[in-house]
């Protein structure tokens, strides 16, 4: 027997919850989705620990998030318009603005007042690409202010970025753990861009865990040509690359040498089910020529790039992807199971994740 806990998201069982079963640290900012997503008409759906979260442009283009609930007959409000920057219920019409207070009803009398509903309003930011949405206490983030992630290089004119969406049916817990482990190579023999990684430093430090391997890389970008390396096999050639993987709860950042740098932006939906952005980078530092041409030429390059790897990319996640399904699947027919875990890293992520799991 499992429930929720609306303070923490935790879930709380008469034993101690199963790592597999814990809940969130909503006081954290979490991406729910692309900036590119949220256009100026619609409003968009999204759901982070079960909860449903509409997100809209106001006015002025500043991304928005309410409940997705009409407080007339509790339907969704992601299935209605965006109108002079409120949010419209597709229902009977009525508007709700960016305080959650419902603003206008196209029916209403000359002798009824505006119903004093009003919406959950959560904090939202739009930064490097990302609508990101604080669902914990606003008190909490306003005594101690939390910023999300940052992700200079989706800007940054010498990075071209790839995104794939992972769409998993697990707890959150397999994705972070299968993200920090390096060592399986084995199930990613043709995508993957490093080889023999030995787990060299480890690190925990309060909302963190930092793991240095001592690595190989099939990829240097240092050459205009050597991007074809990403295409083709062929051309890779292995030289000792450090490869740095971190849990800067709730999300998950790594480098490869100089060149790559790949962040995993989690968004848990619920206990079974995990929504996740994965980005990649490649980096265009080595190309002194190139920072030299006109910015506008540089954006071109760098827009006209954008998803050179996806196919890698996607790659990856689909092997990954049948793998957490399976540990799920397995973890619900039988919880009891549990297989002796040799790298110490996911010992450390599990650690982190049942500190967050029961912070205040
Ligand atoms: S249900 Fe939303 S306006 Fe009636
Ligand atoms: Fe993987």
């Amino acid at each position: 027997m499992v429930a929720t806990s609306p303070a923490s998201g935790a879930t709380a069982s008469v034993n101690p919850p199963h790592l597999r079963e814990l809940g969130i640290n909503l006081n954290h900012w979490y991406a729910v989705a692309r900036s590119t997503e949220l256009t100026p008409d619609k409003p968009l759906g999204v759901t982070l620990w079960q909860q449903g979260i509409v997100l809209f442009r106001d006015r002025d283009g500043v991304a928005q998030a309410l409940e997705d609930r009409c407080p007339h007959r509790q339907v969704q409000l992601s299935s209605g318009e965006v109108v002079d920057g409120e949010v419209e219920c597709i229902y009977h019409g009525w508007r709700f603005n960016a305080a959650g207070a419902c603003s206008h009803v196209p029916y209403l009398a000359e002798n009824q007042k505006l119903p004093t509903c009003t919406l959950r309003q959560y904090p939202v930011r739009e930064q490097d690409g990302f609508v990101w949405v604080f669902p914990g206490d606003p008190t909490q983030l306003a005594a101690a202010p939390l910023e999300p992630l940052s992700l200079p290089e989706w800007d940054h004119l010498n990075y071209i970025a790839t995104v794939s969406i992972i769409d998993v049916e697990a707890h959150y817990s397999f994705l972070i753990e299968n993200l920090m482990d390096m060592y399986h190579g084995r199930l990613h023999d043709d995508f993957q861009a490093w080889a023999n990684p030995v787990l060299n430093t480890l690190e925990e430090s309060g909302d963190r865990v930092d793991v240095h391997y001592n690595a190989q890389s099939y990829y240097r970008i240092d050459k205009i040509w050597s991007v074809s390396q990403l295409f083709f096999p062929a051309l890779r050639r292995l030289h000792p690359e450090d490869l740095y993987v971190s849990y800067v709860y709730p999300n998950w950042v790594s480098t490869l040498g100089q060149d790559f740098k790949i962040c995993c932006l989690f968004c848990p939906t619920g206990p079974t089910h995990t929504r996740a952005y994965l980005i990649h980078f490649t980096s265009l530092q080595a190309f002194h020529r190139l920072h030299k041409l006109p910015v506008a030429f540089r954006r071109f390059v760098k827009n006209s790039l954008f998803g050179s790897a996806q196919k890698m990319l996607d790659g990856l996640v689909a092997q990954d992807v049948l793998m957490l399904e399976q540990e799920q699947k397995s973890f619900l027919e039988d919880p009891s199971r549990k297989g002796p875990e040799l790298n110490r890293a996911l010992v450390s992520v599990q650690r982190l994740i049942r500190q967050q799991a029961i912070a205040p």
